[in-house]
């Protein structure tokens, strides 16, 4: 009898102010024609509150959609490169925030990777009995390092959470592969240096360098190879082929970035879940968010083999291969919302604007 780690209950949360397409056309030189068709984006969130509310919002969903008070949880883990201090870590404030007394809590960053890193993780951990329950929860406020004159950049990314339950299962359904990997030698594709301790004590957050860069057509092209090489190793460790894979889900960073991976892994777009047009890019967010979507439309069955596949900063990428259980209804419902906002996108971004202004 082998115990793998099973999901039990999933849960996101958006927040209420989205940046659209023709919000970005005021903002820099670009139009909604060539972002939809570079990227399949049309709006993403931007978060009036920190990262903490937003996971805090999604764990709530995904513990009464498991059926779980927060005191049944013994691991915490934060997967995000948007922590709102690095000490304690977000997964600490959360633990707080929701009372998750008996849990031990850490963040962990592998950038967009994130969430799958985070999926290993917890599995391992369930598998080798050091945790019973884990409560895995992706969450970033990634405007916070967007330059948003740069159109470079700025169309792609958006604000989130997303959270599951892990639970061992002696059923035969959970996590029954992994692959992770890293190579740092093309770290300097992507990269946002803040939170940082490289340089001198007295230094000033400069606009110049604390604002997201990345080498787009590079990073796209380690994107496609890396994702499909790494969902083919984790399907061999799990002795499955391409075609008996119910669906994939798959990091959120471009549309065209998905369609190319999964096209050469031979798996047709109705096996592969997509809600980058409503959410952009959220980093280790993104996966969780599309898992609850999937969930949501009967996208997956009971016994379905579903596969979660990412690359990000460092360069990182990750995938998983796991059996879903039999239930893919919610047990319970929370009924916990963001406090409201009245401030419109333009005034939520309009601090960054005047950061970024000196240097454009
Ligand atoms: C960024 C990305 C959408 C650009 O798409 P692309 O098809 O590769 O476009 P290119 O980089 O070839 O740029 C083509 C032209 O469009 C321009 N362009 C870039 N952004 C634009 C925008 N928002 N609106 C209009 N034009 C834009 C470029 O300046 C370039 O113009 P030039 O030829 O005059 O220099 C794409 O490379 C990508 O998604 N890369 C991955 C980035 C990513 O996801 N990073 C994080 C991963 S976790």
């Amino acid at each position: 009898m082998t115990t793998r780690a099973t999901i039990r209950g999933w849960g996101k949360c958006v927040p209420p102010v989205k940046l659209t397409n023709a919000h970005l056309e005021v903002l820099v030189d670009t139009s909604s024609e060539w972002i939809i068709e570079r990227t399949g984006i049309e709006e993403r969130g931007i978060s009036h509150v920190e990262t903490t509310d937003l996971a805090e919002v999604a764990s709530h969903r995904a513990l009464a959609a498991a059926g779980l008070e927060p005191t049944d949880i013994d691991m915490l883990i934060v997967a995000t490169v948007t922590p709102e201090i690095t000490c304690p870590s977000n997964a600490c404030f959360l633990q707080e925030r929701l009372g998750m007394v008996n849990a031990a809590a850490f963040d962990l960053n592998a950038a967009c990777s994130g969430w799958v890193y985070g999926s290993a993780t917890a599995s391992s951990m369930i598998q080798a009995g050091v945790a019973e329950k884990v409560l895995l929860v992706g969450a970033e406020k990634l405007h916070w390092v967007m330059d948003y004159w740069d159109r470079n950049t700025c169309i792609l990314f958006g604000d989130g959470a997303g959270a599951v339950v892990f639970e061992a299962s002696d059923a035969g359904d959970g996590v029954l592969s992994t692959d992770l990997g890293a190579d740092g030698r093309a770290g300097k594709t992507m990269v946002f240096p803040t939170l940082g301790t490289r340089g001198e004590l007295t230094n000033q957050r400069d606009p110049a360098i604390n604002r997201l860069h990345f080498e787009g057509q590079n990073v796209f092209k380690i994107a496609v190879k890396g994702m499909e090489a790494s969902v083919r190793r984790a399907l061999e460790r799990a002795d499955i082929a391409p075609d008996e894979v119910a669906l994939v889900v798959p990091h959120q960073a471009n549309e065209r970035i998905i369609d190319a991976a999964t096209r050469r892994l031979g798996i047709e777009r109705e096996r592969v879940m997509v809600n980058i047009a409503t959410h952009g890019n959220s980093a280790a967010a993104s996966i969780p968010m599309a898992l609850n979507d999937a969930v949501e439309m009967g996208r997956i069955s009971p016994g379905d083999l579903v596969v979660q596949t990412a690359f990000g900063g460092g360069v990182t990428w990750g995938s998983t291969v796991m059996r879903w259980g039999d239930r893919v209804t919610p047990l319970g419902h929370s009924d916990i919302e963001l406090p409201p906002t009245d401030k419109t996108v333009f005034e939520l971004l309009s601090g960054n604007r005047e950061f970024f202004a000196p240097i454009h």
